[in-house]
């Protein structure tokens, strides 16, 4: 893993800019990308650059269950806020969280990913140590699936709803298997929330029950974290 200290989140999102851009120069043609608060200042650089996305690819991490893609609250409508609606990729999967068969769903979305195998993922960290949706306890081996969140995953994320019983208490991610399968992985994490999970994903053991620790064993990490989510290493 290659740890950048940066002093705050602005300074860490041109970093990441720098990085995805470079990629780009290198010939990386699908980007992975995440959702949260974490990647928004740098979806900004983007929005605010000349870079042209119109023949890439782009993958998201997850969708809410029983979402409708054009929800105010779905995954699909942030993205487009935030960087679709500006720079449109040829191609933005998402997965369909009102699905009839969610099973055939995670299946369609693995084949997908095979397709178009990912040659940079942007992943936020959740304070569980959470990557996508994979709560702890996610089988390192699993690929796209339906998930269960965790009551600590609600109570972070109920700041993006009216209320709390309007965040859905079901997803579908990609799983850790296929998390790990991108060419080349950068993990944001800002913020002193963050400094346990952080702490625990670089120097803890690599284990189950805490999701991020597996990108120990990736070869080709960047890990790009503020002053505060750093302040526990
Ligand atoms: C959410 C998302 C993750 C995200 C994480 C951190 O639940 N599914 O993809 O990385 O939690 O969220 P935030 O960036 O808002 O701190």
């Amino acid at each position: 893993m290659k740890i950048i200290k940066v002093k705050d989140k602005i300074e860490g999102s041109q970093k990441a800019f720098e990085i995805m851009t470079e990629s780009m120069a290198n010939g990386s043609k699908v980007f992975g990308l995440a959702t949260g608060s974490t990647p928004t200042e740098l979806y900004k650089n983007f929005r605010e650059s000349d870079v042209d996305f119109s023949n890439m690819i782009s993958i998201n991490l997850d969708e809410y269950v029983g979402l409708d893609e054009n929800d105010e609250q779905s995954y699909r409508t942030f993205m487009k806020q935030q960087l679709f609606g500006e720079k449109p990729f040829k191609m933005s999967y998402v997965p369909n969280g009102k699905a009839s068969d969610l099973e055939e769903e995670a299946k369609r979305y693995d084949a997908i990913i095979q397709e178009h195998p990912i040659d940079i993922q942007i992943l936020g960290l959740g304070t569980n140590g959470h990557i996508g949706f994979n709560e702890p306890g996610t089988p390192f081996e699993s690929t796209t699936h339906v998930v269960q969140l965790t009551n600590s995953t609600i109570q972070a994320n109920k700041r993006f709803f009216e209320k709390e019983e309007d965040v859905p208490t079901t997803a579908v991610s990609m799983g850790i298997d296929s998390i790990f399968g991108a060419k080349e992985i950068l993990l944001m994490a800002w913020g002193e929330d963050k400094a346990p999970a952080v702490k625990a994903m670089i120097e803890g053991e690599i284990n189950e029950d805490m999701p991020a620790s597996i990108l120990q064993k990736h070869n080709d990490v960047v890990v790009i974290i503020d002053e505060a989510a750093a302040s526990l290493l």
